[in-house]
């Protein structure tokens, strides 16, 4: 019911009354009144004015459904949004939900996490409405060894998202966005299959869109960033999120229809922060130093070693060496 009365608000310029509302959804004024007591707790700016109603000034940057379905582009990514104001991992939490038949392009989103997960076992830090934690659900009737795809699939759709704002990011494959050569966004692909066939795959997103400087832990201040530290202003996140699912549908479809990803790898050959570079390759505890050489026509990283063998990497751990490393 909250929902709805947004709606209308949101579809109105004008004043809309009290007693309309109440009619039209057969509850009582004080009730419509309640409802609108809660968006503004929520941080919807409403005006009232007796005999005149409600009027819909302004909206918070929230990542609900309510917020980003009037920016969507899309035919099926985001058409169903599950939000929460927080939860532990977006990525645990939409497997939970596939296992319950969570349909292909369904978006799962929180305005914060508590246990956020990275790659490699690491603690991803998503705090409360200044980040972006975002998991999407595949379900790509492809065989699962070319999942790895995806992630550059979203890498692509995430730089042509960040172009879109005038955000100039590198793509670290195989899943970081870095801008000012620090990290702002990580992907972190799951999926559940059997040897031949995918039940779903979840691609999580962390975006640290409006984090202050101070809210990074020490550790991380010298790697990480976000938008709002980079550029000195606010974004929306909600537009950001808009902006992605419209690029990840196109550059998604275009992969399951034609077989082919060499769009987006093209754009992460073209945004690669690594090509050309001279690399450390990271297995468990040991760093072999190489060279980037190029991005092949499956996506992998091909590397040279120092005694000049080349090797393609379907996933795993890079870093820029320095100079004098
Ligand atoms: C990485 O760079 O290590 C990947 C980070 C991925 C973080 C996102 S936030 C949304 C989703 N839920 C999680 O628990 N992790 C991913």
């Amino acid at each position: 019911m909250k929902k709805e009365i947004l709606n209308i608000l949101k579809s109105n310029d004008d004043f809309i009354s009290g007693q309309m509302l109440s009619d039209r959804f057969g509850i009582t004024r004080a009730a419509i009144w309640k409802y609108i007591t809660q968006l503004k707790k929520e941080g919807y700016e409403i005006e009232s004015i007796s005999r005149k109603g409600y009027r819909l000034i302004s909206s918070p940057d929230l990542i609900t459904s309510e917020e980003i379905t009037p920016l969507l582009e899309t035919q099926v990514f985001g058409k169903n949004i599950v939000h929460y104001d927080s939860i532990h991992s977006t990525n645990s939490q939409a497997k939970l939900l596939c296992d319950q038949g969570l349909v292909e392009g369904s978006v799962i989103l929180s305005e914060e996490q508590t246990s956020g997960r990275g790659r490699l076992g690491r603690n991803w830090s998503s705090p409360k409405g200044s980040s972006i934690s975002m998991s999407v659900v595949l379900k790509p009737d492809i065989n699962p060894i070319h999942v790895a795809k995806v992630t550059q699939i979203s890498a692509a759709a995430l730089s042509l998202a960040f172009e879109e704002i005038d955000v100039e990011c590198n793509i670290k494959w195989p899943n970081d966005i870095i801008v000012n050569n620090k990290k702002v966004c990580g992907i972190l692909t799951e999926m559940s299959s059997e040897l031949n066939k995918i039940n779903y795959v979840v691609m999580g997103i962390g975006i640290n869109v409006n984090i202050n400087q101070t809210e990074f832990p020490d550790e991380l201040k010298p790697i990480a960033t976000s938008l709002k530290i980079e550029y000195n202003k606010q974004f929306s996140r909600k537009q950001i999120i808009a902006s992605f699912l419209k690029h990840f549908e196109k550059l998604y479809f275009e992969f399951i229809n034609t077989g082919s990803a060499e769009s987006s790898f093209e754009i992460c050959r073209k945004r690669s922060l690594l090509l050309g570079k001279k690399i450390f390759v990271i297995k468990g505890s040991e760093k072999t130093p190489a060279i980037a050489e190029s991005i092949d026509a499956n996506g992998e990283l091909i590397v040279k070693y120092e005694d000049g063998t080349l090797s393609n990497l379907i996933s795993g751990e890079v870093s820029v060496r320095k100079s004098m490393e």
